[in-house]
């Protein structure tokens, strides 16, 4: 049987990645960051020297590449790059500033969206999971509109530098914050994920803690028929 799917989006620095994967775990379901294949693609294309711009040159990247994620525990992403033999852990890379400021090159293509998508769909399909919690940015919306469980998780801006300066070192709260809503411009020109679609639950983590953010998440899945 399929797995249950509970759809998560929402911004950088919102609590979405920390909180769906705590809660994935409460849960006893398998955890998928579709940003993390974003990310990993970006890394891939700076990597092989692929223009990030360039529509037909990230779906050849992607015809080419192999990805894998883990589902459960500790996150590890790796790549195959085209022609390489062995696999590079990107779990580390792909969360640095080189990456995050060009990801949104590569994720504004929609046949490169729409890839990225069927790969995500069958991920999920082949995990042999009882559930699935899927975290991005257009999951509630286009990779699994049907979910019986959709959250739309938002914090202000301010909440949302906080936590993104507290989790990287040596990078200021005035830079982080540039950062994200640099990030968040770019990307909303492609997803809205600042407004809930029909259906979908918005939860506004400003005013909660980490636990009080898995409580509300948890809650939404148990109130879902
Ligand atoms: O979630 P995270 O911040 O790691 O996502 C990295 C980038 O991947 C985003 O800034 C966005 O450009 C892209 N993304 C997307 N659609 C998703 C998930 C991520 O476009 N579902």
């Amino acid at each position: 049987t399929a797995p249950i799917l509970v759809a998560i989006d929402g911004p950088a620095g919102s609590g979405k990645s920390s909180v769906s994967r705590a809660a994935a775990t409460r849960l006893g379901f398998g955890i998928l960051d579709t940003g993390a294949a974003y990310r990993a693609l970006a890394w891939a294309a700076l990597e092989t020297g692929a223009d990030l711009d360039a529509e037909p040159a990230v779906l050849e990247l992607l015809g080419a590449w192999r990805f894998d994620i883990t589902l459960r525990g500790e996150q590890r992403v790796t790549v195959v790059l085209p022609g390489a033999s062995a696999p590079s852990d990107v779990t580390a890379a792909i969360r640095e500033h080189a990456v995050s400021g060009q990801v949104s090159r590569v994720s504004q293509h929609p046949a490169v969206r729409d890839r990225l998508n069927d790969m995500f769909r069958a991920i999920v399909a082949g995990s042999g999971l009882p559930g699935v919690v899927i975290e991005g940015r257009d999951i509630t919306t286009v990779v699994a509109p049907d979910a019986p469980v959709r959250i739309l998780m938002t914090a202000s801006p301010e909440v949302r530098a906080e936590r993104r300066a507290g989790e990287l070192s040596g990078v200021s709260r005035e830079q982080v914050l540039a950062d994200i809503i640099a990030r968040d411009a770019k990307d909303t020109l492609v997803v809205d994920f600042m407004n809930p679609a029909p259906g979908v639950t918005l939860v506004d983590t400003s005013d909660l803690d980490f636990e009080q953010s898995i409580q509300a998440v948890i809650d939404v899945v148990q109130a879902a028929p």
